[in-house]
């Protein structure tokens, strides 16, 4: 029998007015939700709006409070992942859940290794060799036996994405998993999610980038604070008004770019080498100037980015700050000289988890808050609230640990706390990455009042849209190297694809 021949008119999944109260939020208000067999189902909503949340409960992470959920028409209790599971639900999270220190095939077969015939052993020919296979099918370029501390961000994504989909599951939750992918792997990831629902496999999707919604989804369901707003199917709805349903509002979410006055040059970087990573890369970015780095992933603009910062090592090269030599051996020595790094990774990179939104923020400046030693704490609570309520930061109050904010929020408390150490010099690194619609233009304006300040700006951006419409001036990278540099009024979405892939 074809997949069109088994399709029937009940649901492979409902869950039925799911409500849920985390101390201070009501995640979940009455939400309900259903996904057709071999149907891609979007689910939609601001930074906050309960999306995670539901698919934790689905895939057994948290429990809810209340509600029902039915698998192919049959009520099932989910307790644990390990229920979930057994009932075909998979799911990719948003908070990548990969142990670092193990391979990418040990990974993708955690919890389920191929025995050996020796009792107790696990049979590590035929793991990396299904391993291989299943990373193969994906369309990358990736050893099985990479320990994944080795891989980039994308590829540890691939390998989240590898594991949940080869669980033989009948439905698959793929929670922003295109936020740390670039076009090679998105249109991998793409052909597999085809591919699955080809075979009668029901997949929900959850992004921020709208326009992946109309390439890939059949219906969407959009939710705002909690709430069930809308499900309808893709063709009938427009990027505005998905933006309407998602936000309660008109909005225009085109990019108010405002050009600030140029001012000397805040940071030279001269013959930056690091073998097999960098080639040469030399720049120089002015104050008040916003300087967009475009490029494909492995192109070099994170590690570029983390040799400025001192995160890795580098093998010759220089670098100036308002003309003057400086030695960076860690980050502690680019802080000191003015240099922050907002990263693309918040987990490793950007926050401490376990501790409140008001101590990530004031973390990398606290001698501006210290006398001998001790901080001044309405002070302290004071800067953490203007933060909260500039970047719209939904939390309870400043006192909520990190870990308890959505992807989104946690991603403005890294902005917060390096727009607060008063950098002279801020390196973006996918600035926007899983933030919603709203928020963009909120830090995109952020941007134009800290150029206007004086502060330089380098943004590492994916979004083409976002680099044309931010930058004064663009640097493109290909395999290490600094390919082209375009200016504003020349630049176009052409001119830097072909700088991006060598510029032959
Ligand atoms: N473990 C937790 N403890 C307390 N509050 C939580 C916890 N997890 C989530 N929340 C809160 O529940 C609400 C919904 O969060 P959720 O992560 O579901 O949002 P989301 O729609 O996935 O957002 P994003 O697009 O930013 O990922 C938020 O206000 C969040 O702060
Ligand atoms: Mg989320």
């Amino acid at each position: 029998m074809t997949a069109a021949q088994t399709v029937s008119n009940t649901p492979a999944l409902e869950m039925r007015n799911i409500s849920k109260q985390y101390p201070g939020v009501r995640a979940l208000d009455d939400v309900s939700l259903s996904v057709g067999k071999a149907e891609i189902h979007a689910l939609l909503g601001e930074n906050g709006a309960g999306k995670s949340t539901m698919m934790k409960i689905l895939a057994g992470a948290q429990p809810k409070d209340e509600g029902d959920i039915f698998i192919d028409g049959q009520v099932v209790t989910i307790d644990s992942p390990q229920k979930a599971m057994d009932l075909g639900v998979s799911i990719i999270y948003q908070e990548f859940n990969l142990v670092p220190y193990l391979s990418a095939g040990e990974n993708i077969f955690l919890g389920r290794e191929p025995k050996a015939k020796i009792p107790g052993f696990v049979d590590f020919k035929t793991l990396y060799t299904t391993s291989q296979q299943v990373i193969d099918k994906l369309g990358v370029k990736m050893d099985a036996r990479a320990p994944v501390n080795t891989l980039s961000i994308a590829q540890q994504q691939m390998v989240e994405i590898a594991k949940a989909t080869s669980k033989s599951a009948k439905i698959i939750v793929m929670d922003e998993p295109s936020a740390t992918l670039t076009d090679h792997e998105l249109k991998a990831l793409f052909s597999l999610m085809r591919q699955l629902k080809a075979e009668g496999v029901s997949i929900v999707y959850i992004s921020h980038r709208l326009e992946e919604v109309f390439e890939v989804c059949d219906r969407a369901t959009i939710m705002r604070d909690g709430h069930w707003v809308a499900t309808k199917d893709v063709k009938d709805l427009t990027r505005e008004e998905i933006i309407r349903l998602m936000v309660g509002r008109e909005l225009k979410d085109a990019i108010p770019k405002v050009a600030a006055k140029q001012g000397e040059v805040a940071l030279c970087v001269k013959n930056l080498n690091r073998a097999g990573v960098l080639h040469n890369v030399s720049f120089e970015v002015r104050k008040g100037e916003v300087l967009g780095i475009a490029g494909l992933v492995g192109a070099g603009r994170t590690e570029t980015a983390r040799a400025i910062f001192g995160a890795d090592p580098i093998d010759s090269g220089t670098i100036e700050i308002h003309g003057v030599p400086v030695t960076i051996h860690s980050p502690q020595d680019a802080i000191r000289q003015g240099i922050g790094l907002v990263t693309e990774d918040r987990k490793q990179q950007g926050l401490v988890l376990g501790m409140a939104v008001r101590e990530n923020t004031t973390l990398a400046n606290l001698s501006a808050l210290s006398t001998l030693g001790f901080i001044r704490q309405r002070e302290e609570k004071a800067v953490a609230e203007k933060y909260r309520t500039d970047l719209s930061i939904k939390t309870p109050t400043i006192e909520q640990t990190v870990q308890n904010l959505s992807g989104g929020n946690q991603q403005k408390v890294v902005l917060a706390k390096w727009l607060y150490t008063g950098s002279k010099v801020l390196i973006f690194d996918e600035p926007t990455r899983g933030i919603d619609v709203g928020a963009k233009s909120e830090i995109y304006k952020l941007m134009n009042e800290l150029a206007a300040q004086g502060v330089a700006i380098i943004m590492i951006s994916s979004e083409l849209p976002e680099i044309l419409g931010m930058s004064d001036r663009i640097l493109v990278m290909h395999e290490g190297r600094i390919t082209g540099e375009l200016a504003r009024a020349e630049a176009t979405q052409e001119a830097i694809m072909h700088l991006a892939t060598g510029g032959e």
